[in-house]
């Protein structure tokens, strides 16, 4: 690998299905590298592939040609590695109604290979504390609303700190305030190191990220960061705020700046300001009609 803080290198990724006489093709040459502790959303409209990106990463579909290298088990088999090396959201959500909540937070901790509920017990009641679990730990998934199950399965995807977060669609069942909250606890886990591969198609909460990959028809674009400043740009404003004495403008609500510049601290900081009352979660149409439904 020839950065040395690169995650992974997609090289080349290739993958078509065969849908009776026609030949689909999910993926047309594909070449990514993610860098330890970036946020980078990968947007384009249904159908253009991000599942099967997401998914060749993961291990759980292999490309028909193309190669991908993970830096810390090069050679291996992405779907042999441990879930601290990668983790899943996936858009099935993919909870086990036989465990409550917590229990399936803790599912990786208590695999064979995992480290034990004792260790990550911390962690875990932090995780259910900014996703706003808490309150609904001993319940069953299917006791909970959609939404609530989507921020179990990022809860259960982030339990063990992992090298990479593949997250699809992870804002598709909430509604704003929430959508704003799954995207800080995202960046939070990735200021600890974790990698995010993010699955949106909520512009609004691209300010979270530090870049935008786009795809479309199995193809990477080029896609502009909506209200990225160049960083000398926001230097120069330093260097002229700081002569002339006065406030520094504050960075407008848009920009990805705002989640630099007031880093969020500490995890239990990380909860959205607005205390959501139940069934709040089913309503987010209003981003739906604005961004088109979530696939
Ligand atoms: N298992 C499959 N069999 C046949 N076609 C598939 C399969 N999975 C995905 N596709 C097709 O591949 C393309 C990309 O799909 P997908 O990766 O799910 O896109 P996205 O997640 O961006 O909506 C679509 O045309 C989809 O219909
Ligand atoms: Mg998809």
């Amino acid at each position: 690998m020839s950065k040395v803080n690169a995650v992974v290198r997609l090289s080349e990724i290739k993958k078509s299905y065969r849908r009776g006489p026609e030949e689909v093709r999910a993926l047309d040459g594909v070449t990514l590298e993610l860098k330890k502790g970036e946020v980078v959303a990968l947007v384009g409209p249904s159908g253009s592939g991000k599942t099967t990106l997401l998914n060749i990463l993961a291990g759980w579909e292999d490309p028909d040609s193309g190669t991908i290298e993970y830096s810390s088990a090069p050679g291996t088999h992405p779907g042999n590695l441990p879930w601290r090396d990668i983790a899943i959201l996936p858009q099935s959500l993919g909870l086990i109604d036989e465990m409550n909540v917590r229990e399936n937070v803790e599912l990786a901790a208590r695999l064979p290979e995992g480290p034990g509920v004792g260790a990550v017990k911390e962690r875990i009641d932090g995780l259910l504390g900014v996703l706003g679990l808490a309150g609904f730990q001993d319940r069953p998934p299917s006791e909970i609303s959609i939404g609530e199950q989507q921020r179990t399965a990022l809860a259960r995807a982030l339990s063990l700190s992992p090298q990479l977060l593949l997250a699809d669609e992870p804002s598709g069942h909430q509604d704003a305030a929430w959508a704003e909250g799954v995207f800080r606890a995202i960046r939070a886990a990735a200021k600890q190191g974790t990698s995010c591969l993010v699955a949106t198609h909520n512009e609004e909460l691209l300010q979270f990220v530090d870049r935008i990959v786009g795809i479309r028809d199995g193809h990477l674009v080029d896609v502009e960061h909506p209200g990225l400043r160049p960083p000398e740009e926001l230097a120069a404003e330093v260097v002229a705020a700081a002569e002339s004495e006065q406030p520094m403008e504050p960075a407008p609500d848009h920009s990805p700046f705002r989640s630099v510049v007031e880093p969020v601290e500490e995890e239990t900081q990380v909860a959205p300001a607005v205390k959501l009352h139940p069934g709040d979660d089913e309503g987010d149409d209003d981003l739906r009609s604005k961004f088109g439904p979530a696939t």
